[in-house]
Parts: C-alpha cells; structure tokens; sequence
C-alpha cells in the first residue's frame, strides 16, 4: 500500500505580505509551496514590493486576486482589509523590510499591510531581509526586540552573499524554511518521541591513507542534523555521532565528533545500549585502506596499489545486537529503489528503510532538500511504504521520525 504524503497545511489561510526587498522574487516559489501543501495564499503587496515582483504574478500562482490598496473602494467591496485580516489564520510578512519592520515596531497603519497587521487576531510572522550593515544597525535590531516582545515570531535572517555583494547576515531564508517556519507557527507539536532515547550517526567518516591523506565522500551531513534536531523537538535526548562536517550542533543535542568508522563504531557501542532508536544516516566509508602509513607516502613510481579492507557496517551491528533498538537505515540508490532498499531492510534486519534515488542532483548529498520511500514489513509480514514529497531536510526528518513513533506504539 502506497500512503501518499498529507497535506499539513490543508485549508490553512495565509496571508504573505510581501514589501520592498529584492528577495520579493522568491515570493511566487513560496506561493506554490504552500500550495502543495493545501494552504490557501492571499498575498498583500506594499508599494515598494511591487518594484520588484508584480501583482499579477502573485495572482497567478496563488489563484486569488492580490491586494495592495487600502483606499480602492473596488478592492475593499471584494475583500475589505478588516475582512482580510479576519480571514487569515497566519499572516507572514516575507520579505520584511527594514522600513516595514519599524512601521510594525511602532503600531503605524499608513498602508494595507501595515493595517491588516494591526487589525489581524492571527499568528504574525516577519523574516526581515535587507543588508547585513542595516541588519545590523541598532534601530533595526531595537525594532525587531519590540516585536518580539509584543509576540511576533521573527525568522531570523540567514547569512551569506548578499544581492548588493555584500557578506553576512540579513538574507531572506529560502522558501521551503519558511514554509516549515508557517508550519511550526501553526502546529503544536505533539511530542511523540518523549522519553524516547536517540543514537544517530550523520555526515561522513575519512578513512586515513597517512597523516595527510583520507579516503571519504560528499555527505553533507544535513540529513542526519536534521533528523537530530526534530527528534529533539518531538520530545526526545538525543546522541548525534558526527563524521567531519561543518555544521552547527542543532539546540538541547548531545554530539559526538568522530572520524573514521571505526572511531564510528566504537562511539555507538558506547551509546547505543540505552538507546530506544538508532539511525545509521551516515555515509560510512565502505572500504579503508588495509594500513594507514605512519609518515606521509613519497611520490615514487608512475602507479601506486592501495589494498583496501572492508568496514564494519555499523547499522547491522546494532541491528544484529540481542535485544535492539528499532533501527532505521538509509539507502541511496540510482536504480531500482524499491528492490535494493527492501534488499537492504531485510539484510540489515531493519525496522525501517528510508530510500532515496541520488541519481537527482536537486535532493540528497549536499542539497537542503530530499524527496523519500519510506519502508518497512508490518505485523504480517507485507512490505508497506509511504512516499515521501520533496521538501525540505527538516520536514522530511519530522515525517520519518513521526512514522517511526507511529510503528513502535503499534509493535
Ligand atoms: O549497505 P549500504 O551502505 O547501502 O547501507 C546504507 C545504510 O547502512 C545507511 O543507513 C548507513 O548509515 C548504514 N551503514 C553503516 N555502516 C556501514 C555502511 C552503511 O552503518 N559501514
């Protein structure tokens, strides 16, 4: 049975503001995200934001008209703004600019957004976006804390290039966290892991040829940090065993740098006795070489032979132990994902299987999102699956994890 994945945000009523900032042109692709996942979009546009992205763009993918005056009478006879206001279950302010915060900050009604602001019962969420120096600037970060103070949500701004060219913080987070950050805003979550004890092991592991030299892949590591901070959030303690990856340690886990599988192995062992769930999402080094040279190995001949040897595999040790947590595998495949990934379910011993085909470049290594099969044998032994949407690592991380909660109340 093929469960295809629910729509979280199904008849929810979000409104966008969106004001003058040149991350306004993400706006559409959000639109649509939140589309797909049943939301219905309103989009109000400020003046300075339709310098950058039209109207009519925004009624296109949102399939509403698009309000951005608060003296039409035509608009107001359609869709007043109290009515708007009133409609919304969520009003998210993307891009928020530096001037639109402070009209927030001070309670001004001097536009449709800023009113439908003052007039809304619902959740307000602003991702400000705008130079890394204005970011910085002490009115700003005063305007954002009186918000803040009086129960706005800020998303706070990511760092990185900057459409001026400027470095650091203060660009608009990318449309599928927003997404999740509308979802969070929301949803309770229901802590569905709570006192439940989490081993997982993320990134990649360098498997020593000398003291320079590695053997190692392109794992990023974002699966496994994200799969660590949402079973943090779903209410669980949490051991992350890292391969090197530079990645901050997500909020309230317990993390566990290591280098090489067997650094891996051993760092698991020590945790995962207590452990009422592990997963293997780390891409360990199949194969290290047979010795590590002591000293750095000279350039000498035209070829050189490597003698490898194979790496315990870390997930079927644990699987394999006499009384185990119920594990969960990851399979990356370009083929035949269906029958390498339930290969592997029974080969490992698994309680579940999460399979995606890396052969897409726009989900898995390295990407912020993924797109899965989720697999596993229910109590009659019938190979069940549920498929998995594209979307971002975190809301991936939060479905497998509430179907792992789902299958371990019912087993
Ligand atoms: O067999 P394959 O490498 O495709 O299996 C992938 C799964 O097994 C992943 O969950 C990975 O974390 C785990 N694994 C492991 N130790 C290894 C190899 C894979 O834990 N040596």
């Amino acid at each position: 049975m093929t469960v295809s994945h629910v729509q979280p945000l199904l008849n929810q009523r979000i409104v966008i503001g969106i004001s003058g900032g040149i991350a306004a042109y993400k706006i559409p692709e959000l639109v649509r995200r939140l589309k797909d996942w049943g939301a219905d979009v309103r989009c109000v546009i400020t003046q300075g934001g339709q310098a950058f992205i039209t109207p009519l763009t925004l009624q296109a993918v949102s399939g509403n008209p698009v309000h951005h005056d608060l003296l039409d009478p035509a608009a107001e006879a359609a869709m007043g703004h109290i009515e708007l206001a009133k409609w919304a279950d969520l009003v998210l302010i993307a891009p928020a600019s530096a001037n639109t915060v402070a009209q927030l900050a001070h309670g001004h009604a001097g536009d449709l957004l800023t009113t439908i602001c003052l007039a809304t019962a619902a959740p307000l969420l602003v991702a400000p976006a705008m130079n890394q120096q204005m970011w910085a600037h002490a009115a700003v970060q005063a305007n954002c804390e009186q918000l803040r103070q009086r129960g706005v949500q800020l998303i706070e701004p990511a760092s990185g290039a900057q459409a001026c060219g400027d470095l650091g913080a203060g660009r608009m987070p990318e449309p599928l966290q927003l997404r999740d950050a509308v979802l969070a805003a929301l949803t309770t979550i229901e802590p569905v892991l709570a006192g439940k004890q989490l081993v997982i092991t993320a990134g990649p592991t360098r498997e020593a040829i000398d003291p320079v030299r590695y053997l190692s892949n392109h794992s990023s590591g974002k699966m496994g940090f994200a799969l660590a901070a949402a079973a943090q959030q779903l209410g669980a303690r949490v051991t992350l065993v890292a391969g090197p990856c530079q990645l901050p340690t997500p909020a309230q886990v317990q993390r566990i740098d290591v280098v090489s599988a067997a650094d891996m192995l051993a760092a698991v062992e020590h945790h995962v006795g207590t452990a009422d769930i592990f997963i293997g999402c780390a891409a360990v080094a199949d194969y290290r070489p047979a010795v590590a040279a002591d000293q750095k190995i000279k350039k000498q001949h035209d070829a050189m032979q490597l003698e490898l040897v194979k790496n315990p595999d870390i997930l079927a040790s644990v699987a394999n132990r006499p009384q185990p947590p119920f594990c969960i595998g990851f399979a990356a495949e370009t083929e035949q994902l269906e029958q390498y990934a339930s290969g592997k379910l029974t080969a490992k011993k698994l309680a579940m299987i999460a399979a995606n085909n890396v052969s897409d470049s726009s989900i898995g290594f390295n990407s912020d999102e993924n797109a899965m099969q989720l697999m596993w044998y229910d109590q009659a032994g019938k190979l069940q699956q549920q498929h998995l949407d594209k979307a971002s690592k975190q809301a991936i991380a939060m479905a497998i994890l509430r179907q792992a909660a789902a299958l371990m109340a019912t087993s």
